[in-house]
Order: structure tokens, then sequence, then C-alpha cells
């Protein structure tokens, strides 16, 4: 059978006349100046994720520009329409809180709107797994472009990129050695152009990741945001959209299969990407009723070397990983790993993908060679232990090698605001051979699994030089930190996990080479510690109304992409 593209006449709607309809929504839709020619041919929908609140995708008029542009060329109607907006550091209480909001918008408006297939524009990190979670639940064809990676800026001689670089100096203005006056003027030079942080964080991740899984052009992941090269991508993302709307397909689950998922998490310990990765990869894998396997990732993660000599663990950013060959150069030191057999946006698979000469010399310097690489293992691991019975995740590549293996003395703070009163207090009783704890920071807690983990050493500390501690909570890092920080631990906190046994002064373990995190108290000891915590109540109060509700209610655990109940694929 032959497929039909149905355009405007698609998903009337329901006046109990069809031919009303119709007639009502062609006669509203030539107030908009289309004439009937327009409207008869098969429709794009360009998913648009602008907004002034959202610096990283300032560029997307000029983007959208070029994407109806290849759509027109290629006969068929662009249309743009918006959903809501993820701008990393304007949203609270976290932005992971609503990207589950984001994904029901873009399923529920690509579903209900008539168009024939649909481009994503996406790019600040939680905007790209929120358009493909939706892209793959609504099932319409479906093609995304990224917003790409911005440059990098300069200070006194330095190249500086958000936001590796923003920490960095926060830091040594936290212990003295960066001024007030020179903090401020650094303040305006690290994110300088329209795009996504320049380091390998959690939005140039995602865009690897999504490319990986086929669902962008090849080549274009970690294009710059103001490169000549991004706008030509989105007209031919256009052009490649006006061909789906005609042929009906491929469709997203064609594509962001299973096969399709390992070959992502694979990448990801490749280049050593952002922890946030493994919660929106879990999050797409749901969408398709498939469930990351930790044990699995850490048996990946052990025979995969790290690729990418790039920040936040190595030494260049974006802009150099797109000039030494991009993930081209990365899929092709990784391919005996790789399901050949995985699809794409273009139809070509990846096995025909990587087969084709290459078009420019891989430059080795950045992307590395299997044989020659920055890392002999993943950069990522999941633990398990008496601590996070059903895991935690650890950036091994971003550690201090010498607390890989560490013992230490918890210090333990209750919720954010604890942290944020006592961490620099001159009285804390801390050293560096200590364990900073964070409780509550989970997706169920009042603050929505912030960015928290990277728990700032104590002023007093980063007074003496101390750089780095083993930290741990059941809350996220941001993908452009970097540290001996353990995360997601699950259950969390605020539901009865251990993390919320934990007390001031008990011993925990860590070791990466067991894959182990464990709380050294007594079975005895915790179980009174449960029973009282229990009887103490719930430590959270649930919202009373709104999406705060619905998302207190119905949030999945960490290891489930903390996505909601009720969206996943139960097959
Ligand atoms: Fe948008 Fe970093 S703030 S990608």
């Amino acid at each position: 059978m032959t497929y039909e593209p149905k355009g405007l006449e698609s998903g009337l709607t329901n006046y109990g006349d069809r031919d009303f309809s119709r007639y009502l929504r062609r006669s509203f839709a030539k107030s908009m100046g289309y004439t009937g020619a327009a409207l008869d041919r098969p429709i794009v929908g360009i998913c648009s994720s602008e907004s002034g609140f959202n610096n990283c995708h300032r560029h997307f008029p000029e983007m959208i520009e070029a994407v109806k542009r290849g759509v027109l060329a290629a006969g068929a109607l662009p249309i743009v329409f918006p959903v809501i907006s993820l701008g990393e550091v304007f949203l609270s209480p976290t932005s992971l809180v609503y990207r589950n909001l984001m994904a029901m918008t873009v399923e529920e408006m690509i579903r209900a709107q008539p168009m024939d297939s649909v481009v994503l524009l996406g790019g600040c990190d939680k905007t790209v797994p929120a358009m493909l979670m939706g892209a793959i639940s609504a099932n319409k064809p479906a093609a995304m472009v990224v917003a790409g990676p911005m440059m990098t800026g300069r200070h006194r001689g330095e190249r500086l990129g958000a936001c590796t670089d923003c920490r960095r100096f926060w830091a040594s203005f936290r212990a003295g050695r960066v001024p007030a006056d020179e903090i401020e003027q650094i303040e305006g030079r690290l994110a300088v152009t329209a795009g996504t942080c320049a380091v390998m964080g959690t939005a140039s991740t995602m865009a690897l990741m999504a490319e990986t899984m086929g669902m962008i052009l090849p080549g274009s992941a970690a294009i710059p945001a103001v490169h000549a090269d991004r706008l030509r991508n989105c007209e031919e993302t256009g052009t490649l959209a006006a061909q789906m709307a005609k042929t009906g397909g491929p469709r997203p689950r064609e594509i962001v299969t299973p096969a399709a998922i390992r070959n992502a998490l694979r990448v990801l310990l490749g280049v050593s990407g952002s922890t946030n990765a493994v919660i929106h990869l879990a999050a797409i894998a749901g969408r398709i009723g498939m469930k990351l396997d930790l044990e699995e990732f850490n048996r990946m993660s052990d025979e995969t070397p790290v690729l990418v000599d790039l920040k936040p663990v190595g030494r260049g950013y974006m802009e150099d990983f797109h000039s030494a060959g991009g993930l081209e150069g990365v899929l092709r030191a990784l391919s005996p790993k790789l399901d050949p057999t995985c699809g794409s946006i273009t139809g070509e698979t990846l096995g025909a993908r990587l087969s084709r000469p290459l078009a420019d010399p891989i430059d080795h310097g950045v992307i590395r060679e299997a044989t020659d690489p920055v890392a002999p293992e993943g950069g990522l691991i999941a633990l398990r232990g008496s601590l996070a019975p059903e895991g935690a995740i650890l950036k091994r590549a971003a550690a201090t090698p010498g607390l890989l293996e560490h013992e230490g003395r918890a210090v333990v703070f209750t919720s954010l605001e604890d942290l944020a009163e006592r961490i620099d207090a001159q009285d804390l009783d801390v050293t560096a051979e200590d364990v900073l704890v964070l409780q509550n920071a989970g997706p169920r807690s009042a603050s929505g699994m912030p960015e928290a983990g990277y728990l700032p050493i104590p002023r007093k500390l980063a007074a003496q030089g101390v750089k780095d501690m083993v930290r741990i909570s059941d809350a996220r890092m941001s993908g452009t930190a970097f540290g001996t920080v353990v995360l997601h631990v699950a259950p969390e906190a605020s539901g009865g996990g251990p993390l919320a046994l934990v007390r001031d002064g008990d011993r925990i373990r860590l070791s990466a080479r067991e894959k182990r995190i464990d709380l050294l108290v007594d079975a005895v000891e915790l179980a009174r510690r449960a029973a009282a915590w229990a009887k103490a109540g719930t430590q959270t109060t649930a919202p009373k109304r709104g999406y705060a509700r619905l998302y207190h209610d119905h949030v999945l655990p960490a290891p489930d992409g903390c996505d909601f109940d009720f969206l996943r694929d139960e097959g």
C-alpha cells in the first residue's frame, strides 16, 4: 500500500461534520495568507524551542528560516509551531523537572496538529531528550536539528568555555585566588556566542547520542552554532523532512531501537560524556519498553576506551572536536563494538555510513584511535552496594585517581538548605579525607534532583588547596563538572533509601575497581535507623496542585530515567 500524505486534512477538529471541519480549517488557514495550492502540499511541522529565556537557542530564527528553505524547495509546506523551552540556568528548581512536561507538549502537539513529518529544533541540555522522548511516543516521521556548541571566549590569553571554566574560576574565586573584579570580567567572557555549552557537557553529549541513534543528519552533532554549516545542515534536514512527509517514514520507533540505544551508550562511554545522559537514555529507552541494564553498562564501560581529549575531563572544546572530525572519528574507532544494522533518518544504516570513505582525515590529537586511547576504560561506571542497592553513577574519567579507592568519614548535609548554611562554616568538622554526603536531593525531593551533586569543597579546605573530595548524593551533576562525585544514588533518601540513614562519622567506602559504594554500618544499627526514619514519617510533603503534584506522584527513580510512569511504553 502506498503512503498518502494527509497534510492539512489530517486529524480534523471534530464538529460532527468532516466536510465542514475541512472547509473551516482551510478557511482559517487562508486567513494567514496561504494559497489553496500551498495548503494542498504535504506539511512539515517545525517544532521550535526558541525562548527569550534560552540563550543557547538565540539563533533559532535563522535556523528555522534555513529549515523552511529546504522544506519549500522539496515541495512541502513548512509550518512552525512552538513548544516550551528549557533554558538550563533560567529554571527553578531545576530543568530536569520540566523535561517530562516538554516531552508531553512535543508529543501532544505533533499528534494533535496536522503534519506529515516534523523537524525538531532543540539543543540546551534537557531539550534534546525531551524532544526525542515526545517524538518517539508520537511516532510520526521526525528529524532533529541541534543548536550546536558555542565558540570559546578569551581571558588574558586563555581560552574560556562554558561551563567547565565557569566552575574552575568560581572555585578559584571561593578559594581567594581570583579577586572580585576579575570574576566580574570573566562572567562576560565565558559564554560569548549563541549555542550550547562549549565542552562535552550534557547538551553536546545528547547531540552525539541523537546522531549515534540516527535521529539527526550524519556529521551534524558538533557543528558550531555560528558556523555556516549549521544553516546548511538545517536546509538539508528540511529537504529530508519533506521527503519523509511524502513517504511516511522512517518513523522514530524504526530508528530508536534497543540496539541503537546500546550504540549510544557505547559512544557515551567513548566520549566520556555527561552523567545526565544515563538518565536521559534510560528515559528514552523506557519510551520503547526497554530498561537499561547497569551490569551490561559496566561490562561495556570496561571494554570501551575513552577516545576524546575534551573538557571537562581533557583539554579541548567542542569546536576542536568538530574540526578534528566530530562523531565520525569516534564511530569509526568504536565500529567493531557497534551494531552496524541500526538505521537512521536518511535510511542509511550505521554500517553503510561507516563503510563510505572518509571525507576528511581525523585529527588523532583530539580524537584518538582505539589503539592509543585517552583512557583504556569507559568514562562512566555504575556502582552498587549497601549505600546504593539500586545503583549510582560515577564519572571515573573526571575523578581524582587517588580517590577512586577511598574510605572516609561521612560529613552529612540533610538538604540543599543545610548544605548552603554550613558548608563554609569555619567550625565545620571536616578534613580532606572525609566523604561529603548530601541527602534529599533526588527526583522526588522538593528540589527535583538538581545538579547539586558537585558539592562545593568547604571554603576552609579550598583555601588550603584541596580541589577534590569524594562526594555522594542522590542529586545530579552538570555534564561540564568534574571530580570524584557519586551521583543518582538509588533508592533516593526522601524515599527512605540507605542514603537517608547515613549519619556524621559513619564510614563509607568507594571502590571504582569493584564498582561498589558501601555504608560500613552494621545491619542492626541500620535497621534501628530505618525504623526511626519510618516512624518520623515521610520527609517530603506532596505539592498540593498543578504540575508539581503530577511530577511528585508519577516521577520514576533515576535508574528509570525520571520519566513519568504513565509515559513509558509498557509494550
Ligand atoms: Fe544550554 Fe549549557 S546552558 S547547554
